[in-house]
């Protein structure tokens, strides 16, 4: 951890070497998806994680709210303002969720059931969380819609009368109508078209500077991380590479694999369309599981003979760390 992330101060969520284990396919070994891994959100802050497909992004989040398959194993530590989440209740937890951190998921077209109305889920989340009576949780679900700019005509809409950018919206009330003190989106612009991702990126903007709201930000979208995050964690292989300000890591990437991500894109801040340009490339992992060296080894340009002898701990950068034996051990590199 860096001096900033020591700085204990306003720190919200604590995440101390996270590992999720997944059973094997076939036998009876298990495959780790998140392997060690450690960051802070603070108070009021958007932080991103990235990292390509399959990195173990939505596994850190479903660990965050307990919501792994039943046969996962879970070690390492997630504090919530000071409270261990790991030891909580299945009862403790259900009032966590929803009530101090919303989740919206990947996939917002399998997350809202089709037999209701947008209005119908927003209520039961504002019902379930503040334990409001039907006419008074109504109200408060009509202004969580409104709040993040779904139409109130549509409140009575099924999801399937609704565009991707307005099912995304409904989810995003469901998320908040508890008053989370932290959202983690995972994916909240990525199934959408150019128009409705910026909408959404605008709602989660205008939603950090009223409500003091903290947010973690799981996202392919790049341009949307360095619009909303200030700090960037970038996972591989399901551990973090590199971490610290988003200036830092996007203007002067310390891992080569941050490198490589950034160069598939097209110059942060530029005019670009949202299409495949905007994603991070998915190049397909090597066979098995990692060995000892740094797992990137088998894709890194910069690869040497040390880096395949030994895993390579984190190494400071400037405000925060990169896990590369290229990066000077002490001092830091830029
Ligand atoms: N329900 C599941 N059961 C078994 N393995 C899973 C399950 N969900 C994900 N995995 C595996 O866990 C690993 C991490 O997956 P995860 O969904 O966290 O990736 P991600 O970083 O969110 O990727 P993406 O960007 O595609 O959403 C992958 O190897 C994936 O195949
Ligand atoms: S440790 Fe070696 S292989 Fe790994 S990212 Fe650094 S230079 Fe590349
Ligand atoms: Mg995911």
């Amino acid at each position: 951890m860096t001096t900033a992330d020591l700085d204990n101060t306003g720190i919200l969520l604590a995440i101390r070497d996270l590992r999720v284990e997944l059973p094997a396919p076939i036998g009876e070994e298990t495959f780790t998806v998140v392997d060690g891994i450690s960051f802070n959100v603070h108070r009021g802050e958007t932080v991103a994680l990235v990292g390509e497909s399959g990195a173990g992004k939505s596994m850190t989040a479903a660990a965050v709210m307990h919501l792994l398959p039943d046969d996962a194993i879970v070690a390492g530590s997630i504090e919530l303002d000071g409270r261990e989440l790991t030891r909580l209740s299945e009862r403790e937890l259900v009032r966590v969720r929803g009530r101090e951190i919303g989740l919206v998921f990947q996939d917002p077209s399998t997350a809202l059931n089709p037999m209701y109305t947008a209005g119908w889920h927003v209520t039961e989340a504002v019902t379930l969380t503040r334990g409001l009576r039907r006419k008074a949780a109504v109200d408060a679900a009509r202004e969580a819609l409104v709040h993040v700019g779904f139409p109130a005509e549509r409140f009575d809409a099924y999801p399937h009368e609704l565009s991707g950018g307005m099912r995304q919206r409904a989810m995003l009330a469901i998320a908040l109508a508890g008053e989370p003190k932290l959202l983690i989106a995972d994916e909240p612009t990525t199934a959408l078209d150019v128009v409705a991702g910026a909408r959404i990126r605008a709602v989660l903007a205008e939603l950090r500077r009223e409500r003091d709201l903290a947010l973690l930000v799981i996202s392919h979208d790049l341009p949307m991380v360095a619009e909303l995050a200030s700090r960037v964690v970038v996972m591989y292989a399901g551990e973090v590479v590199e971490h610290g300000p988003t200036s830092a890591v996007f203007g002067a990437p310390a891992h080569p694999y941050t490198r490589d991500l950034l160069e598939c894109l097209p110059p942060l801040g530029g005019h670009g369309t949202r299409d495949q340009k905007h994603r991070l490339a998915v190049i397909p992992m090597p066979d098995g599981p990692p060995g000892e060296g740094c797992r990137y080894a088998p894709r890194c340009r910069d690869v040497i003979q040390a880096c395949r002898d030994e895993h390579p701990s984190m190494r400071p950068t400037h405000g925060g760390e990169a896990r590369c034996i290229l990066v000077p051990e002490a001092e830091a590199a830029r």
